[in-house]
């Protein structure tokens, strides 16, 4: 054989090997594609929702992208600023570190589930009063983390501030510093935001 006819040859069956290895991917692609999807159904502001997500979705993106909820913010993407906070039960998570298909049953309350423009939640009226926020990016995230960070100091769930586990934690400002701190706000609104949280608090800012 010659050195022409030789590499013709393998060219000619590296493109068959090739072909036939695509088609096997495309043949294994379609039952793997299927199984990605899982139905869940769970609750955003009061209405039942039922979706079919694929598995790696994030509840951040089942929000935005699928339920056109937008006011949950994407930030970082990765559990970093906050901005994607909505609360699961009551409780504060970030929704672009948990994916939507843990949620089945569950409870989600996004800003828009918190007020509307003319009936607005009191944490909502408290940003406004004391000016909390500049350009609102990270303002529904803040509002989020606002309102369940209460519910924690009422609850005695102690934070890195409380002096030890068995003392209940006060509501100070450097407690409120410490359980926001999650919560970034390029802004830097963070003392009006700390003044409208100690206002719906009932303690003077
Ligand atoms: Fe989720 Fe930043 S977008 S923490
Ligand atoms: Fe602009 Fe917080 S108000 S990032």
């Amino acid at each position: 054989m010659t050195r022409r006819g030789l590499l013709a040859g393998t060219a000619a069956s590296v493109a068959v090997t090739a072909s036939a290895s695509a088609g096997g991917a495309q043949q294994a692609a379609g039952p793997a594609d299927a199984a990605l999807k899982t139905p869940v159904s769970f609750t955003v502001n009061g209405k039942r929702r039922e979706l079919e997500l694929d598995n790696r979705t994030s509840l951040l993106d089942a929000l935005r992208e699928h339920l056109q909820l937008t006011g949950t913010k994407k930030g970082c993407d990765h559990g970093q600023c906050g901005a994607c906070t909505v609360l699961v039960d009551g409780r504060r998570i970030n929704a672009c570190l948990t994916l939507a298909v843990m949620h089945e049953g569950d409870s989600i309350t996004t800003i828009e589930g918190l007020g509307t423009p003319t009936d607005l939640h009191p944490m909502q009226e408290a940003f406004v009063r004391h000016d909390g926020f500049q350009c609102g990016y990270c303002t529904p995230g803040q509002i989020c983390s606002a309102i369940a960070v209460l519910d924690e100091i009422r609850a005695g769930i102690p934070s890195h501030v409380s002096a030890t586990l068995d003392e209940r934690p006060q509501l100070t400002r450097a407690e409120l510093r410490e359980r926001m701190s999650g919560n970034i706000c390029r802004c830097g609104a963070y003392s009006n935001i700390v003044d409208a949280v100690m206002d719906v608090a009932g303690r003077p800012a």
